[in-house]
């Protein structure tokens, strides 16, 4: 059930350069139930910025009733959120959306797990998740530079994990493909969150594999009332061809939405 809660901020710290990692308190926690699901923070209860913010689930931990994001402080919205301190009070909307789906792969399977820059976080609560069912996960991690990579240790814990830099300061000089490519890495299962190139090259790569992608797509209202956050599909779905990411996604089976 989605509701609007005003939660309380747990902590907020920055884990790399303009990297935020905030740990929220309230109900909602207990609604949450697939990795790859989002809120959506209003950093402002003033009118300026008017909107809330999307930003996914990375940690949930319901023994506390307590969730994190991780996310990049880098807009009005996303810098005004970083001035958070430990006891205010922020106002949520969520769990939003539909998630990855941790049952479409059993303990036989290996699973890849691809993120790129603020798509990584949504990943962790994945990998612990489908590790807590017994599928091996491996991880490849795609980042700018060493200085905004984060959760590297925290991933470690669960499957191989690997990073890739665009400037070759940490890790393989690149993208997450020429990490996958590099190291051979062999797998039945692929879930990725990242920007569209990113997601677009995947596609491509592994139209014929099991598959899910997670988009970041702009969104309005989140919760499938504006349509500001449309994509054509490539075969039509129920008869339309188009879907909308933040209430029928933002996770979509690999090949379903043109990229
Ligand atoms: P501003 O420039 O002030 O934003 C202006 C407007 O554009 C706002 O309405 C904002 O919502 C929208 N906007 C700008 N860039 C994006 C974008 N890439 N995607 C969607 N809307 C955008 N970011 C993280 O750092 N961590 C996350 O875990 C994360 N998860 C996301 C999950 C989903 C489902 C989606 C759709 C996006 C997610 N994002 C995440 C992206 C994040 O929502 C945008 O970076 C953020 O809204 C930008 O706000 P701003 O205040 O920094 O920028
Ligand atoms: Fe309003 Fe998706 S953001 S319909």
């Amino acid at each position: 059930m989605i509701q609007q809660e005003i939660m309380r901020v747990v902590s907020q710290r920055e884990i790399a350069r303009n990297i935020f990692e905030l740990i929220l308190e309230g109900a909602m926690v207990q609604q949450m139930k697939q990795p790859g699901q989002f809120v959506h923070i209003l950093p402002n209860p003033g009118l300026d910025p008017l909107l809330r913010r999307p930003i996914s689930v990375a940690h949930i931990d319901k023994m506390k009733n307590q969730f994190t994001v991780i996310y990049r402080a880098e807009g009005k919205g996303t810098n005004l959120l970083s001035q958070y301190t430990v006891n205010r009070q922020l106002d949520v909307l969520g769990p939003l959306g539909n998630g990855f789906p941790i049952n479409a792969t059993d303990s036989s399977e290996t699973a890849l797990l691809v993120g790129g820059g603020i798509g990584v976080p949504p990943l962790y609560e994945l990998a612990k998740q489908l590790t807590k069912q017994g599928v091996e996960t491996k991880h490849v991690l795609g980042f700018q530079s060493s200085e905004v990579v984060f959760y590297e240790k925290e991933f470690s814990r669960y499957g191989e994990t690997y990073i890739a830099t665009v400037d070759g300061s940490l890790g393989t000089k690149g993208f997450v493909t020429n990490v996958i490519a590099e190291k051979q890495l062999d797998f039945d299962v692929i879930f990725a969150c990242g920007p569209t190139p990113m997601l677009n090259a995947l596609q491509q790569e592994y139209k014929d594999k099991k598959g899910f992608l997670s988009m970041e797509q702009r969104m309005g209202c989140g919760i499938g009332a504006c349509f500001a956050c449309v994509c054509h599909v490539n075969e039509p779905v129920n008869g339309k061809d188009y879907v909308k990411v933040c209430s029928d996604g933002p996770v979509f089976p690999i090949g379903r939405v043109v990229l």
